[in-house]
């Protein structure tokens, strides 16, 4: 089927949900992989970052200079700072929009405090995360998705990106698969505007839900555009043990503490200063130095999160949803029991290269791809850097996302149609004919989605070397090569899971290559990528984004540099 916009935006989290409103004076679609209150945002819990100063003295400027050194300064810095300063007006509009933000007596939006987040330049935690309970991102994407059906906003829910058209030089459109009918539908627009989330799905312990596969993320690296800093991948150090469900740095932020085997406050060995509430790639990196050297609880790799000091009241009033959690799959209360917790992969730092209005950027100098956008986590504007601070992800999707719609509003107004290339669904459907005229009998998907979890978890996550990257390397060759001969059991049409999870798998083979290259190459050790062989960071060499272009012969790296407008790199303290 045939479809004509002006604008096209994949996916209806906060980022896609922000683009779109900007844009409902031109015909919008909005193409969803689920239904909207389903994405990703939803998961999103302790708070969304603004200097409102609403409790204490506050500056967007330390936000920034914040989020500059949480991301151990490969952030780009005037994007950063736009950021910050935005942030502000953003949660008024949120507010404006009907979310129901927790309140200070005085009737102001509250705030908590949250990891890395200070109070000039370094000094102490500062109260910046402004939240509803432990479900701000719930909250966020509800009142996103009411804005946008009362404005009308047009939704294809359940259709799965399947490409991107880029043509004589222009982005012109996707094609996508109608999950419940299994057609293939071509969307012909002025503008696309990814915005489609992370990846965690890469790794095996993930607070990321089963549809963060990177579809908006590999499609159009598979077109050509190349993927920045892809070798950063945060992990949360508060995921429940075994599982990774997400239980919110909020608890740390309300005064919870983290305590090893021993039942010591480890983190005031390693950051006097911030303690529990340093940044995530840190924290993180305790946790294992800890199990490493036996103070894993029983001698086991994980710790606890104590939060019985805080009382039922306040566990009960701020933390609601991961009590629950910890209740539910647990069975353990943590009003009277600690909780066994580990770090979970959660955040994609890199992605799609942008610039400041969501135009994504194709190489070194920022040249844009005239018509394709991308916000939010699949998107690498480079605000996060190395290491994103907790908090800073809802405000980059309401901020980018807003910018990049309004940006595209403007675009579409002016640009005409594109032409699409000869057969712009052929590309779709060979890799759907593919998979579902094969063999029946061959390659399982769950096998090979299993091994690279369980690889990517053991060989790149929070500590890499040498060694283990190349080792990892080849592996991901023989899974790519498994890949070739998978086989899909369901012939059928209609909601064909077996199809797309197996699409789903081929985009996160290849976006892990691109980790796995990215940080093989990187021979520093720099905010959530730590090289065991390369303990240090290396500004001399370092100081630089990784762009990864997809190659007939493998991945080819290029490098541009870091925008530094008044923060110069300093050593990391905490
Ligand atoms: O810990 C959390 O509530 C997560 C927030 C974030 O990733 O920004």
């Amino acid at each position: 089927m045939y479809h004509r916009f002006d604008a096209v935006v994949v996916g209806a989290g906060g980022a896609g949900l922000m683009a779109a409103l900007q844009l409902r004076a031109v015909n919008t679609a909005v193409i969803s992989k689920l239904y909207p209150v389903r994405s990703h945002t939803g998961t999103a819990q302790g708070g969304i970052a603004a200097a409102l100063a609403n409790l204490e003295e506050d500056y967007p400027e330390w936000h920034a200079f914040d989020t500059v050194k949480g991301g151990d300064y490969v952030v780009d810095q005037a994007a950063a700072e736009t950021m910050c300063a935005e942030a502000v007006d953003v949660v008024y509009e949120l507010e404006r929009g009907g979310l129901p933000f927790n309140r200070t007596p005085d009737g102001k939006i509250d705030q908590r405090r949250f990891g890395g987040h200070t109070r000039n330049f370094g000094e102490a935690p500062v109260r910046r995360a402004c939240y509803a309970a432990d479900r701000t991102g719930h909250m966020i994407l509800q009142t996103l998705f009411q804005q946008g059906i009362k404005h009308q906003v047009r939704f294809f829910n359940e259709f799965h990106l399947l490409d991107l058209l880029i043509h004589e030089g222009r982005c012109c459109g996707v094609v996508a698969l109608e999950i419940a009918t299994g057609e293939i539908h071509v969307f012909h627009s002025k503008a696309v505007i990814l915005a489609a989330g992370g990846y965690g799905r890469a790794y095996k312990i993930t607070s990321n839900a089963h549809a963060l596969t990177g579809d908006g993320v590999a499609v159009p690296y598979r077109r050509g555009v190349p993927l920045e800093d892809m070798e950063f991948y945060q992990f949360h150090p508060t995921g429940i043990y075994k599982m990774g469900i997400l239980l919110t740095e909020a608890a740390r932020g309300e005064g919870g503490i983290l305590l090893n085997g021993k039942g010591e406050r480890f983190m005031e060995r390693y950051a006097p200063k911030l303690v529990d509430l340093a940044p995530r790639d840190m924290v993180s990196r305790c946790i294992l130095l800890e199990v490493r050297a036996g103070n894993g609880v029983e001698g086991k790799d994980y710790v606890y999160l104590d939060v019985r000091h805080l009382g039922k009241e306040v566990i009960d009033a701020k933390l609601p949803d991961i009590t629950d959690f910890v209740r539910t799959y647990m069975g353990i209360d943590p009003v009277t029991q600690p909780v066994p917790i580990q770090p979970t992969a959660h955040y994609a730092m890199g992605g799609v290269p942008t610039d400041v209005d969501g135009r994504v950027v194709v190489d070194e100098s920022g040249t844009p791809l005239p018509g394709l956008y991308a916000a939010g986590e699949c998107a690498c504007v480079s605000v996060h850097g190395a290491n994103r601070l907790g908090t800073n992800s809802l405000v980059d999707i309401v901020v980018f996302g807003r910018r990049a719609g309004r940006h595209a509003a403007r675009f579409v107004q002016e640009a005409d149609l594109p032409p699409l290339p000869p057969h712009p669904d052929a590309f779709a459907r060979e890799q759907v004919d593919k998979l579902l005229r094969g063999p029946q009998q061959g390659e399982r998907a769950v096998a090979i989605r299993e091994k690279l979890q369980a690889e990517m978890m053991d060989k790149a996550s929070v500590m890499r070397q040498e060694s283990d990257l190349k080792a990892l390397q080849r592996t991901l060759g023989e899974l790519h090569e498994a890949y070739e001969r998978v086989a899909i059991q369901d012939r059928g049409l209609r909601f064909n899971t077996d199809l797309t999870e197996t699409l789903e798998l081929g985009c996160l083979l290849d976006i892990a290559d691109t980790i796995v290259v990215g940080a093989q190459a990187r021979t520093e050790s720099r905010g959530a990528h730590w090289r065991e062989d390369y303990p240090k960071r290396d500004d001399a060499n370092w100081l630089k984004h990784t762009l990864a272009y997809r190659r007939d012969g493998g991945i080819e790296l290029r490098y541009k540099p870091v925008s530094i407008t008044r923060f110069q790199p300093q050593e990391r303290k905490y």
